[in-house]
């Protein structure tokens, strides 16, 4: 048997080193029972050289590898024939079935195409999605059925958990790291966007990362750690911690997504402190100014109407919070997250920031609104 699968294999890498591969299948496991059940293979043009893209179909779940000529050889001979009985070679001008019967008899036909194939050598993005729902996490994390669709009564957190990951892939994707990326989720609560973000950076930007989730409530953290364990994610992990208490040892990448009130003061002193390379983070429930500009008895006409005041509250607190970060020496920018939620982001730059104007843009503001202190300014 393994002189007909030499020359299969042989047949590969002369398609490959002549650049007429135009994809490959392997279907039908020996085990009915093996999770993955089948692999595409397809060439792909990654940073001007010529690689072969796998596929590997698990029941819920797709990975991709890239490998050049040899590592495909090697990799197809650990596939074939013991994980799969079927594979089919498909050239621009023929196809070569290699099929292995359940006895172990492999053989081998060559068929003529009619006419002459293209390959198309573009990424498929389409198949590496951001976020896969059929990913088991999801399940377990109660967004979709056991099949991998998601809940009617989740569609809108999906949305948004898909519309999160869309705006930290462009952030994150021009960002430069040595190995790994060591990430903190600040207030990760159930754990939606963290796992969001875990599956982002593994499957889709193939990145080494150490993301923990640091969340106060003891009940939330042992069941996501659960799903974590059952499902083999690497490189993720919450802690139980308050975001005061918590250290990292290093930080890329600080996080914080809806901690209410100045529990997002706390994270961006982390961040800053730490000297994180990007803060993200999603401010909610500005109470603590609102309180101030109560107190201050400024009677302009807005405060007289309480959505307004609301807004108002939601805007100085922010202002001051990215003033706060330039002073530190972040660039920062606001982006649309949910039509009720900003995300508010620092990049840390080399630029020596104007801590005098920074100073007094922030007195300024907080003369004008009656504000006798931010927390953040205070704890920093
Ligand atoms: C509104 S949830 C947001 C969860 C998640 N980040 C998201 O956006 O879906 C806020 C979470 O932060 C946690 N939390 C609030 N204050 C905290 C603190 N000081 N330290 C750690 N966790 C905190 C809460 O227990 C809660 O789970």
């Amino acid at each position: 048997m393994s002189g007909t699968i030499d020359i299969f294999l042989s047949r590969v890498a002369e398609a490959a080193e002549q650049s007429t591969l135009v994809k490959m299948t392997l279907s039908k496991p020996v085990d009915k029972h093996d999770e993955l059940r089948n692999i595409y293979v397809k060439p792909v043009l990654i940073k001007e050289k010529r690689l072969y893209a796998f596929t590997y179909r698990f029941e819920r779940r797709d990975e991709v590898k890239n490998y050049d000529i040899a590592q495909m050889i090697a990799a197809l001979t650990e596939l074939v024939p013991s994980r799969f009985l079927n594979t089919v070679l498909f050239t621009v001008n023929e196809d070569v079935t290699l099929l292995v019967s359940a006895k172990g008899k492999a053989t081998f036909q060559t068929k003529k195409v009619q006419e002459c194939r293209e390959q198309n050598l573009e990424h498929d993005k389409q198949k590496v999605r951001l976020i896969n729902p059929a990913n088991p996490w999801w399940y377990q994390l109660g967004l979709t059925t056991r099949e991998g669709k998601i809940t009617a009564d989740m569609q809108h957190k999906f949305k948004q958990i898909y519309k999160y990951a869309e705006i930290v892939e462009s952030l994150i994707k021009p960002m430069k790291y040595d190995g790994m990326v060591h990430i903190a989720d600040m207030g990760a609560g159930k754990g939606y966007l963290t796992f969001a973000l875990h599956e982002l950076l593994t499957q889709k930007l193939h990145l080494n990362v150490d993301i923990k989730g640091v969340e106060i409530r003891p009940d939330l953290v042992l069941k996501i750690n659960e799903i974590i364990q059952t499902s083999g994610l690497k490189g993720l992990e919450f802690v139980e911690s308050s975001i005061e208490a918590y250290h990292p040892k290093e930080l890329d990448v600080l996080i914080a997504l809806h901690a209410c009130n100045t529990a997002t003061d706390d994270a961006i002193a982390k961040g800053i402190r730490a000297g994180a390379g990007l803060i993200v983070c999603a401010p909610c429930c500005h109470k603590q100014i609102r309180q101030e500009m109560e107190r201050s008895g400024i009677t302009d006409a807005i405060t007289r109407y309480g959505i307004f005041m609301e807004r108002q509250a939601v805007m100085i607190t922010d202002t001051i919070r990215a003033l706060v970060m330039e002073y530190y020496g972040y660039k920062t920018l606001e982006m649309e997250h949910t039509p009720k939620n900003v995300l508010l982001v620092g990049r840390k730059t080399d630029k020596a920031p104007d801590k005098l104007m920074i100073s007094k843009a922030i007195s300024d503001l907080k003369r004008r609104y009656g504000i006798q202190n931010h927390y953040l300014e205070t704890i920093l």
